[in-house]
């Protein structure tokens, strides 16, 4: 498997926070059987990205582990009006594998009118933007329909691995679970901050797939896209979306209704 998404790199942002930490965590994705990870440390107003420190932290874990896990570099590029200057300026600066792909993180607490605007300039620049745990924002939850104008653009969408396990929570599962069905996903990433609570594994994510929904789907989301993406080659597997309005209402929503009580 490949993970397009973790922090895995110590000392850049709330990932990992030793070289111990790097390492073990790159041993658990080896274990876990993933052979490729990006390391995309944040890039937001708590933490400066810089690239050049970036790959020299990228290089002494990669010397220490081997060939055994191969550790590309990104960013968890968040959307403020800073960032885009920047990456304006040079994109692959920020871009997954310094590729065509690029991680885009919200904010939890707005999202603006001019998103739209704003991510079709970043496909303008010849960009694909991948659009981060939207399972895990409650603003999104509530407005599945800007999900939607977003993926019609061509935008993609990365679930994490642990959402589908419940691991954030029921309602970023039945989420994950909602976008899933709803053909509305197209990478799953374990966006790994340590070895306790935000492990680098992909493995149970990937069984939970094949069983419910085929392993050649599991596959997809979890080795030929982000394979793909990697190597900013077209994805293999884009489905077509289904129609948002069944998502509606259904996860932000307060508990379930008990229909038949009064019977
Ligand atoms: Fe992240």
């Amino acid at each position: 498997m490949v993970d397009i998404h973790c922090h895995i790199l110590f000392g850049m942002d709330d990932g990992a926070d030793s070289t111990e930490t790097s390492l073990a965590m790159a041993e658990m994705a080896i274990a876990d059987g993933v052979t490729h990870v990006i390391a995309t440390p944040h890039a937001n107003n708590e933490y400066d990205f810089i690239p050049e420190l970036v790959r020299s932290r990228r290089d002494e874990i990669q010397s220490r582990i081997g060939d055994r896990l191969a550790i590309a570099t990104g960013c968890d590029f968040h959307l403020s009006f800073e960032n885009l200057e920047a990456l304006r300026a040079d994109p692959q600066r920020f871009t997954l594998n310094q590729g065509d792909y690029l991680l885009v993180e919200f904010a939890d607490f707005a999202i603006p009118a001019s998103l739209d605007q704003t991510l079709h300039q970043l496909q303008l620049l010849g960009l694909h933007p991948i659009i981060t745990h939207p399972e895990r924002n409650p603003l999104i939850r509530s407005q599945w329909d800007r999900l939607w104008a977003w993926l019609r653009q061509g935008c993609y969408v990365q679930v994490t691995a642990q959402s589908i396990r419940g691991g954030f929570g029921r309602r970023a599962q039945q989420a994950a679970e909602r976008l899933l069905d709803a053909n509305a996903v197209h990478f799953v990433a374990s966006d790994a901050h340590n070895v306790t609570t935000r492990p680098l594994r992909l493995k149970p994510a990937f069984d939970a797939l094949a069983e419910s929904k085929g392993e050649s789907f599991a596959r997809a989301l979890l080795e030929e896209n982000p394979r793909a993406a990697l190597e900013s080659r077209p994805l293999p597997y884009r489905p077509e979306p289904a129609d948002w309005k069944g998502l509606e209402n259904k996860t932000e929503s307060s508990p379930p209704r008990k229909r038949f009580w009064f019977f």
